[in-house]
């Protein structure tokens, strides 16, 4: 089997990288999410392979890209879909855009999970809808769960039509169960409120937890669903700008393919395609390696900061490379922790109260990095807290 070297030191510096390019040299940026690991090998080869050709012109829409979604949504977590569900998106967020302009209109609700992954605020009012938000509960263990009464009273609002969940949930790390979506998908059916689920962080879900992709619930869910995937977190292409809807119900999907149609947005590209098909169909190795190796960094991250930095706690984390930090012991407005560990430690992270309600006093940590990377940044922070 293909080994992958996660230990490697893969200078991005110079590369137009946004994670790396946006801060000063002496930064260690642990922020957006995009990993620091080269891609599997079997991806760079079939891309060079392509690109020798020399010859990039418009493609032709195959099934082979519906194929390899299908295929992976089947053998991770046991889905079966066909492959007229799929649709190819420019990515998640125009996917999650799309649904909106699809299935609610100007001035109607949309129900988030706060806090909420920060463009979640942006694209609702961009485009002129309102955002309720359900508030998650933050259990004194760090862990999260569901208020439901809250959710049930912003679900059954006269102008609510949407409710767009993160599963698992950015930025908490909550993976939910299949009680939790159940309980979920029954509220959004009894007050006709249609999901949009956004799974881009499906593959990376620790050990005694399960991702359930929210189509594969009941035949009502999948009737009342798109569901928005992308390997670009785990084999590191979001570069590639390219992901899936996956839209069960024949009707819905018609509807969701309406606004990117009138935008022209169908068009695939040659190198947005071929990487998803090669991740899927060949790179199952690489997934199962990068989840063991982040399940190691978070290990070495909750033992250093319980051991050395009791001020900073790290959460219930059940999923996702992007680590929710509760940073209030620190007393620490938002500003001002912000400013503590990009200035004094000299580490990038995202700030809290960006993710709004529930937010403030977090920090989000991304620990997707050679664990040399991440131990250097956790000497950094334990030198600035004991020195505050
Ligand atoms: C929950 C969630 N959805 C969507 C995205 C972005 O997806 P894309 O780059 O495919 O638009 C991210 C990236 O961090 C994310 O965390």
């Amino acid at each position: 089997m293909l080994q992958h070297n996660f230990d490697e030191i893969v200078d991005r510096r110079g590369t137009e990288c946004k994670k790396w390019d946006t801060y000063d040299a002496d930064v260690i940026p642990m922020w957006i999410a995009d990993t620091d690991f080269k891609c599997p090998q079997p991806i760079i080869d079939a891309m060079v392979k392509r690109a020798q050709h020399g010859i990039y012109g418009y493609p032709i829409s195959t099934q082979n890209f519906e194929k390899a979604i299908a295929n992976w949504q089947k053998k991770r977590f046991g889905w079966d879909i066909d492959l007229d569900w799929v649709e190819y998106t420019p990515a998640v967020i125009p996917a999650v855009v799309y649904a909106i302009q699809a299935f609610t209109l100007p001035g109607d609700n949309i129900v988030v999970q706060m806090p909420a992954y920060h463009p979640f605020h942006k694209i609702i009012p961009d485009n002129g809808r309102h955002i309720l938000g359900n508030n998650l509960i933050h259990n004194p263990d760090g862990s999260y769960d569901i208020d439901f009464e809250q959710l049930e009273q912003l679900l059954s609002q006269k102008r609510t039509s949407m409710f767009i969940l993160c599963s698992p949930h950015n930025p908490t790390g909550k993976c939910f169960t299949r009680e939790e979506l159940s309980k979920m998908s029954d509220l959004c059916l009894k007050y006709h409120v249609f999901v949009v689920s956004d799974e881009i962080h499906s593959d990376i879900v620790y050990k005694g937890h399960t991702h359930i992709p929210f189509g594969s619930l009941s035949q009502a869910a999948a009737d009342n669903c798109v569901v928005c995937v992308n390997p670009s977190k785990t084999f590191n292409i979001a570069g590639v700008r390219t992901g899936a809807a996956i839209i069960p119900n024949r009707h819905n999907h018609d509807r969701f393919y309406e606004p990117l149609e009138n935008v022209k947005a169908y068009g695939r590209t040659v190198f947005g395609t071929l990487p998803i098909e090669v991740a899927y169909n060949q790179c199952d190795y690489y997934a199962d390696q990068l989840v063991a190796y982040l399940e190691n960094n978070l290990t070495y991250l909750r033992t250093f900061l319980s051991e050395k930095v009791p001020e900073i706690k790290v959460g219930n984390t059940q999923a996702m490379y992007l680590i929710w930090l509760d940073c209030s012991a620190l007393g620490l407005s938002p500003e001002k922790l912000q400013e503590f560990f990009l200035k004094k430690a000299k580490v990038a992270m995202n700030e809290g109260s960006t993710f709004g309600p529930g937010g403030a006093g977090f920090m989000r940590m991304n620990i997707a990095c050679p664990k040399s990377v991440l131990m250097e940044a956790l000497n950094r922070i334990e030198k600035v807290v004991k020195n505050k």
